[in-house]
Parts: C-alpha cells; structure tokens; sequence
C-alpha cells in the first residue's frame, strides 16, 4: 500500500504503523500541520527524514509520543514547570524541551543534550502512535524552505515521492506549528509562538523568557528561512495596506492580497481569514492560503499585519520569516 490514502481505512492505518516501525516514512495529520514521521529511536529512519525535507542536520526533530507517561520516559529530568504545563496543554500543540536520557539519538536532536516532545491531540495522531508503539519524529512535512502542509495534498505534492504513504484526514483545525518552550533553565522561555498563545501559557506557568539571541543556537530552526511561497511576500499594517497594494501593482506585478475583515478590501484578488483579532481563523488559513495563491500564480502576496496577540503572534511570526529576503 502506499500514496495517498483516508487515515479513516484500517487497513491504511496499520500499514502506516508498519512501515514506521520498520523504518521507513510516513506523513500523518497532527492538529497543527500534517508531520513527515519515523521512528524517533532508529538512527537510520530519522536520517532518512533529513534526506525526505533537504533538511540540514542540525535542526533538531520533535519528538511525538500518545502521552505523559511515555514523554517523561525521554526526557532525563522533569520539572514542575513541565508538569503543570503537560497538565494543561496536553494532548495539543505544544512542544517542551527537556534534557534527553541516552536513548534518544543524536540524529534525532541534531546532537543537542536535550529533546522537544509533544503529545499531539489529532485522533489519527493518536492511533498511530499507539498503532506504531514507537515514538515519532516528525517535522512538518514540507519541503524545507515551503509553506507547512495544512492538507494532505499539499504534504504529497512535497514529499509523496519519498514517503511508505500519506495518511489524509482532511484539512488540520490549528494550522500553525505548536508553541516551543525551553525548560532547560530556571524560567520557562518561549522559543517558537504557535498554537498555544503565550498568554495561555503565563497563565499556567507565569511570565516566559524572551528566546534571546544566542538561543537561536538552542532553538536551531530558527535560523533558516521558512514558510515562503514562491511569490514575494510583503507584509503591510493596516494603515498602509492600501498604499503598498497601489506599489504593487504600479511596479506591473499580479498582486494577491490577504487581508482582514475590517480592511474593507474586496474583489477576485483579495482574501479575507477573519478579523484582525481572530488569529485562530488565519493560523486554520495562512498556510493554504500561500500555497493557493503560489499556485495561481501571482508575483507577489500582501499581506495585512493582524493584531499581536493570542495565536496572532505566531501568524505574524511566520509571515515575517516569508518576508524575509
Ligand atoms: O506542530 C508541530 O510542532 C509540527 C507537527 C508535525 O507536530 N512539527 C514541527 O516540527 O513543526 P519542525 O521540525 O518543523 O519544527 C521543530 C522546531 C524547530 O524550530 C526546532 O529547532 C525546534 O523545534 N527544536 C527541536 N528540538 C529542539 C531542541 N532540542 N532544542 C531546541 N529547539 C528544538
Ligand atoms: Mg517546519
């Protein structure tokens, strides 16, 4: 069996866990993004992800467990802080780094002493691992450099060459990566925004650290250029949306533009996620969203800065990585 097939066959599912407990690729949806998976345990498999992505071997893996029990079994120390945070946040998109016990191979933490583990809360998640009863590595299953992969089509177009299979269960519900939180320290710092806001988190465990700058080496996905689609994103707050759009098209560009319900934008080139306020609505579109517009070929997207807060953060955070240079 392989290709793309409904994560709802049983027959689909316990091939799938099959071919990852015998080392090979599989890409399953999470409630964040669909993950290109392997057995976090075996050196060759996770080796085999880094081949899959054209990832460089330094940017470490997260590693996916079905629960609390098996996430402590690899992490080497486990504070309070992960404690209450796995109480209230898991299963669901949050990622924490702790210290790794020997098990965990260098291939999969790109050599760090520490692990990112995550309980995913996707029902097809779920069963896999279980299926599977090993842990999964699995980063987003995107090409390096491309949009994450919201629908399963979207992963098969990247990957579906390299991959035992693609389970597809429609289009994931968060649509941005989990929230990436260091305990490696004595104050709790938030490496990656995502699907759990940081004001959810400080309600848990109180106020974060900022990533400073040399955690980018604690935090190595940072560094690379991410999310971006093959037109020039150009990212415009609210007051000056209007202006830049009237650039773009003056410079005989086709311009997309992504904006929000209160911009008053409108027309066949214009996309509305929701309001400003409501990150969630355009963390669930953002991603489709570029791949969409890429496809019908526009040179350039722009797109309205929304509002920082809750999920926002992480949708800001991601289209200015797309509009770096
Ligand atoms: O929602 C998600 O997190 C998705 C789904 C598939 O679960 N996965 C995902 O994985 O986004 P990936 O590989 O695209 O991003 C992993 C992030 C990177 O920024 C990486 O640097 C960081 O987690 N990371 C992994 N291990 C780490 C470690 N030991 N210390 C610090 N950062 C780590
Ligand atoms: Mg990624």
């Amino acid at each position: 069996m392989h290709g793309l097939q409904p994560a709802d066959s049983a027959e689909a599912m316990a091939a799938a866990a099959a071919a990852l407990r015998s080392g090979q690729l599989v890409v399953f949806p999470t409630e964040t993004v669909y993950g290109l998976g392997a057995h976090a345990l075996d050196e060759q498999a996770v080796r085999r992800i880094f081949a899959a992505k054209r990832r460089p071997a330094d940017n470490p893996l997260i590693v996916h467990v079905p629960d609390v029990d098996a996430a402590r079994k690899l992490a080497a120390s486990w504070p309070a802080e992960a404690e209450r945070l796995a109480a209230a946040f898991w299963p669901g998109p949050l990622t924490l780094v702790l210290p790794r016990t020997p098990h965990v191979p260098d291939a999969t933490t790109g050599g760090l002493d520490s692990v990112a583990l995550r309980v995913p809360s996707h029902p097809v998640a779920q069963r896999l691992l279980r299926e599977a009863g090993v842990p999964l590595a699995a980063p987003s299953a995107n090409r390096s450099g491309r949009p994450s992969p919201t629908r399963a089509e979207d992963a098969f177009a990247d990957l579906g060459e390299d991959v035992a299979l693609v389970l597809d269960a429609g289009p994931t519900t968060v649509g941005v990566e989990s929230t990436v939180v260091s305990l490696l320290g004595p104050t709790p710092v938030l490496l990656r925004p995502g699907g759990v806001s940081r004001e959810r988190l400080e309600a848990v465990v109180g106020p974060l650290a900022e990533a400073a700058a040399d955690d980018a080496r604690r935090s190595p996905g940072m560094r690379y250029r991410h999310y971006a689609p093959r037109a020039r994103l150009r990212l415009a707050s609210a007051s000056r949306l209007a202006d830049i759009v009237q650039e773009e098209h003056a410079s005989g560009a086709k311009v997309a533009v992504v904006a929000s319900t209160e911009s008053g934008q409108h027309g066949p080139h214009v996309r509305v996620p929701g309001s400003r306020a409501d990150g969630d609505a355009w963390a669930r579109a953002l991603f489709a969203l570029l791949r969409d517009l890429d496809a019908a070929g526009y040179d350039a997207i722009v797109v309205e800065e929304i509002l920082e807060k809750g999920v926002g953060a992480a949708v800001l955070n991601r289209l200015r990585k797309a509009a770096e240079p």
